[in-house]
């Protein structure tokens, strides 16, 4: 549809998690006026609900290239060994600054900052905040900051929709559906010298997950419709201890941190046998591939739907003190983990890949750029190492900040768009997710692969004139899963996340690098 109204700014960022907001408050100096859209409320987002927190090397005795070995060992070979340098160079510093920015980071009796352990990480790296809620900590540090910025608008319930682009093909700009009251409802055009995306994962493209309802992968999906190139789709994170609530629980399912692990926490099969030693050295805190796949195997040997996480040990009051919202959580569900075993089985968590940019957060379309979990920077290659994820929205954001300003155009004006539209019902949705989980999920083959295939097509066949935001967010799942599907069956081998039943072993020879995909159809 025509937008019904427009605005204009220098530069608009989609999304308000950690990427978001330090993109956003490092710009607002430096171009003019900054525009933030955000999906739903400012703090609806991933970040938000991270619980363990975020690596960098801060600790005595930790360098920037320990940090560097356990990111590359984690990401199986596929990462991009530049941009592992870049994260955990700059890492430091960027965490410093957040601290700067009023982020409570938890310390130890000395008063230094307390610094734990999870999977893949052979040294105490990772920073937290409230025990166990890092994420919503950070979130608030960085909306105070903005909320005291007049330089930033933001527009919250506002849904991007698709890239305006000029007629050399660049960025121009975006166009918004806006749920809500008041002057700027429905869909809008903004006017922009350069979009800076930064809008979250995909979890959402999966039965179970540990990601909030917006994680419908909107970015990648608009960035794949304006023919930007993005990579390493089939590279899809299923964290190893989600708290299973039984089969027919969907959407959003509560985490249980690595860390209950790092302080101690082992996992248990139903005879209680711990199962993860002999796995790998690192037994219960090997990286979080390994943990999953150790997990599923164990569900199929056993036939049962969840493994056990024991962490009665750690005790009621490091419980309380270490993990406040996770023991409020089990409790919430009948577990009480300072006497239980809690239930567990792997859940989507995070999608490594994304659209791709190099070191700077530039992507393969000019004028946009993109950082966190929506960008594909190459970091976290096949399998990414705990706590990056934040980081690197912080390390990014903040190089797309220093190169951007000077990469602005005087203006950009949009050419008429000559897409096609197409979106699909919202009422697939449960279909789609099924679809995904059990074909596309953990554990996937060509046979699998090609029938998701087919099966997504003929959702796509199902166009609806109802636009709105639960058909926007079907059909940019949908978007994504087909290049997911198409990923995954390229990659004929096993390496990281990324698990074949009929590949079953790493190819090096033929596929260590990156397959990059390419997508541009419409809508879907
Ligand atoms: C967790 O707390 O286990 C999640 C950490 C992460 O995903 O990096």
């Amino acid at each position: 549809p025509a937008p019904g109204w427009t605005t204009t700014c220098d530069v608009v960022v989609v999304g308000s998690g950690i990427a978001g907001l330090t993109a956003a408050l490092r710009l607002k100096d430096r171009v003019g006026r900054v525009l933030v859209v955000t999906k739903d409320v400012l703090n609806a987002g991933s970040t938000q609900w991270a619980q363990g927190g975020i690596a960098a090397a801060l600790g005595p005795g930790d360098t920037p290239e320990q940090h560097e070995r356990d990111t590359l060992v984690a990401g199986a070979g596929a990462c991009d060994e530049e941009a592992v340098r870049v994260l955990v160079t700059d890492g430091p510093a960027a965490v410093r600054e957040l601290i700067g920015l009023g982020t409570n980071f938890d310390h130890d009796s000395a008063g230094d900052l307390s610094l734990t352990r999870e999977g893949g990480h052979r040294r105490d790296r990772i920073a937290h905040a409230g025990g166990d809620a890092t994420g919503a900590e950070i979130q608030r540090a960085l909306i105070a900051a903005v909320q005291a910025a007049p330089e930033i608008e933001v527009i919250e319930h506002a849904l991007a929709v698709d890239l305006l682009l000029d007629a050399k093909g660049a960025v121009a700009g975006l166009t918004l559906h806006v749920m809500g009251e008041g002057q700027r409802d429905g869909v809008g055009g903004v006017q922009a010298r350069a979009v800076v995306l930064a809008s979250g994962g995909l979890g959402q493209v999966f039965s179970q997950t540990t990601n909030p309802a917006v994680a419908t992968g909107d970015g990648t999906a608009l960035a794949l419709r304006a023919g930007a190139v993005v990579r390493d789709l089939e590279f899809v994170q299923f964290h190893p201890t989600v708290m299973y609530l039984g089969p027919d629980s969907r959407g959003q399912q509560p985490l249980i941190s690595e860390a209950v692990r790092g302080e101690g926490g082992f996992l248990v099969d139903f005879e209680g046998n711990r199962f993860m030693q002999g796995v790998h050295e690192l037994a219960d805190l090997a990286p979080r591939d390994v943990v999953a796949k150790a997990i599923t195997r164990r569900m199929h040997e056993t036939g049962h739907p969840h493994m056990w996480l024991d962490a009665r040990h750690l005790g009621l009051d490091f419980w309380e003190k270490r993990f406040p919202n996770i023991l409020a959580t089990c409790r919430h569900y009948g577990v009480d983990p300072v006497t239980d075993l809690i239930p567990v089985a792997p859940a989507c968590h995070y999608a490594s890949g994304g659209v791709a940019t190099d070191l700077w957060g530039r992507t393969s379309v000019p004028g946009l750029y993109a950082t966190g979990e929506v960008a594909c920077s190459g970091v976290h290659g096949a399998n990414r190492l705990a706590s990056n994820s934040l980081l690197e929205g912080l390390v990014f954001s903040r190089r797309i900040s220093d190169v951007l300003p000077d990469e602005l155009p005087v203006q950009r004006i949009p050419a008429p768009d000559r897409r096609t539209p197409g979106l699909v019902s919202g009422d697939l949705r449960d279909s789609l997710e099924a679809l995904m989980t059990e074909r596309v999920g953990v554990l996937r083959s060509a046979a699998g692969l090609a029938e998701a295939g087919e099966r997504l097509e003929e959702l796509a066949a199902h166009t609806t004139d109802q636009a709105d935001q639960a058909a926007w967010e079907l059909t940019n799942l949908l978007t994504i899963s087909i290049a997911m599907c198409q990923a995954a069956a390229l990659r004929e081998e096993t390496r990281g996340s990324h698990w074949r039943d009929d590949f079953p072993e790493r190819d090096d020879e033929h596929f260590a690098g990156h397959l990059d995909s390419v997508l541009v159809r419409g809508r879907v």
